[in-house]
């Protein structure tokens, strides 16, 4: 008997498992730049990619423009290769993992600007394949992830559920908060299926080396 060729959610959950996935973060603001640095202490591999060379090129020289993410926490995670930066997206067909966290402000009508997730999954879309979990974490209205993110990166052999993973996970930060910070605030995580929520929330309880080893 020929043994099971295990499918895409079962290796990307192995990767995830053992910290192996390669992480990916697009925008490295107050949010991005958190996440990326959290992934990366907790062990994973983290590419961040922004579109303002300026501030890739600060991070990359062990720069930090954030308050939560002291520059001393930058050094040894370049050191270690386990953290650097781009404006090249094109290192996404490398990637495993994705989080977007681009901004959303609101225009004069109130409404969500959706131009920078826009650009983010028109440019995420050029080097997208199959094996990848993509999570959305900017602030937006229901229905952006299946109505605006997925029809950008699904295509004929490339289904949600199955090739590729797909969910919405709002970011949620309460500055000040000793407690409760990027690396263990509680996360909600909602899946386009029912595998893209399970491997939604399995990579986030392996973003700090705390809670699971
Ligand atoms: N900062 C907060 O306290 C907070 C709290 C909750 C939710 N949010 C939400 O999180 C999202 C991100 O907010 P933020 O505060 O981190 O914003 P930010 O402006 O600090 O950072 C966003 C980063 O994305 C980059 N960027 C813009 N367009 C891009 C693109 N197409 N590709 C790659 N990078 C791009 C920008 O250069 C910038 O570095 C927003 O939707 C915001 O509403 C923020």
């Amino acid at each position: 008997m020929q043994p099971a060729i295990a499918t895409a959610r079962e290796v990307l959950e192995e990767k995830i498992k053992a910290r192996t996935a390669r992480v990916g973060i697009i925008g490295l603001g107050y949010v991005g730049l958190p996440l990326a640095v959290e992934f990366a202490k907790a062990g994973f591999s983290v590419t961040g990619i922004d579109v303002q060379e300026s501030k890739v090129a600060r991070l990359n020289a062990g720069e930090s423009y954030v308050q939560d993410v002291p520059s001393d926490a930058l050094g040894p995670l370049l050191e270690s290769k386990k953290f650097h930066a781009t404006t090249d997206f094109s290192v996404v067909a490398q990637l495993d993992t994705i989080n977007i966290a681009v901004p959303t402000p609101l225009r004069k009508t109130k409404d969500p600007d959706m131009s920078y997730i826009v650009s983010a999954c028109q440019e995420t879309a050029k080097y997208f394949g199959p094996g990848k979990l993509v999570i959305l974490e900017s602030t937006t209205y229901p229905g952006t992830t299946d109505e605006l993110v997925l029809p950008m990166l699904e295509r004929p052999g490339l289904k949600v559920g199955e090739h590729f993973f797909l969910c919405f996970s709002p970011e949620r930060v309460d500055p000040g908060n000793a407690r409760y910070q990027t690396a263990n605030i509680p996360k909600v995580v909602g899946g386009i299926t029912p595998a893209c929520t399970r491997l939604g929330a399995l990579f986030y309880c392996r973003r700090s080396r705390q809670w699971f080893r």
